[in-house]
């Protein structure tokens, strides 16, 4: 099933903390969002690229699209305020019936993970990946210990996500209406009350949030993960 990819790219990196959009970093001499697109170069299914961006940054981009030789099209559109925001942005101009949402700032996703999750989006209508946490998890108000979450129960959330177009854009639009922010796409669908199926991820699938990430992730293409 083909599908069109929404990467939204338009954050500013303020937990990174390098002064950029951390998504513009270098890693083994390529910035993240080259190696986020390159995973999905060679994805047959993978029918349009919508790159969600500021509006301030759309030469940077360009310019390394083209250094980087990034072959298949990448259509940009301008980013909001919120990640939410840019989503929505992005996915109302997308074109095939089945949309994956991935963070630009997930460059290791695999296409054995990308291909779970369309497959289960497109038999369900909404799909996220997951990994099981491994840390205790503990609820803490003002710096005290008021509850240990039961861990069995408990996943770590990535991208892609997968739904079927008309789905997305309805939870989008009712989220906006009602205020709602989410932090990913899957809860404004849990929030419209669809279930959304939940298919294997990658411990290798981190985002690249704060500096320590980055070290890790310079391993991995080390040791070509
Ligand atoms: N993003 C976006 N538009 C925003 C905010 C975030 O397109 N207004 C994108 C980021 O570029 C990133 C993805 O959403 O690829 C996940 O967001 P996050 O990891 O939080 O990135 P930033 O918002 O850039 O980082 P921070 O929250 O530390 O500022
Ligand atoms: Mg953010």
């Amino acid at each position: 099933m083909k599908y069109t990819l929404v990467i939204p790219a338009a954050g500013k990196g303020k937990r990174m903390g390098a002064g950029i959009n951390k998504l513009l970093i270098p890693m083994q001499s390529a910035p993240v969002i080259i190696h986020t697109l390159r995973a999905f170069e060679n994805d047959s299914n993978c029918a349009e690229i919508i790159l969600v961006i500021s509006e301030d940054e759309y030469e940077t981009f360009s310019d390394l699209l083209a250094k980087y030789d990034i072959k298949k099209d990448v259509v940009f559109v301008n980013g909001g305020s919120e990640r939410q925001d840019s989503v929505y942005n992005g996915i109302c101009h997308a074109q095939h019936e089945y949309v994956l949402v991935h963070d630009g700032a997930r460059p290791f996703v695999t296409e054995g993970v990308t291909q779970r999750v369309l497959d289960a989006a497109v038999e369900y209508g909404a799909s996220i990946c997951a990994v099981p946490v491994k840390d205790t998890i503990k609820r803490i108000v003002d710096g005290v210990v008021e509850e240990t979450v039961e861990r069995s129960a408990l996943w770590a959330v990535q991208t892609p996500q997968g739904f079927h177009l008309p789905l997305l854009k309805k939870a989008h639009q009712i989220a906006r209406e009602a205020g709602y922010n989410g932090t990913d796409d899957a809860s404004l669908v849990e929030y419209i009350k669809h279930k959304v199926t939940v298919v294997e991820g990658s411990y290798y699938n981190i985002k690249v949030t704060t500096p320590d990430d980055l070290v890790v992730a310079e391993a991995f293409l080390r040791t070509n993960r």
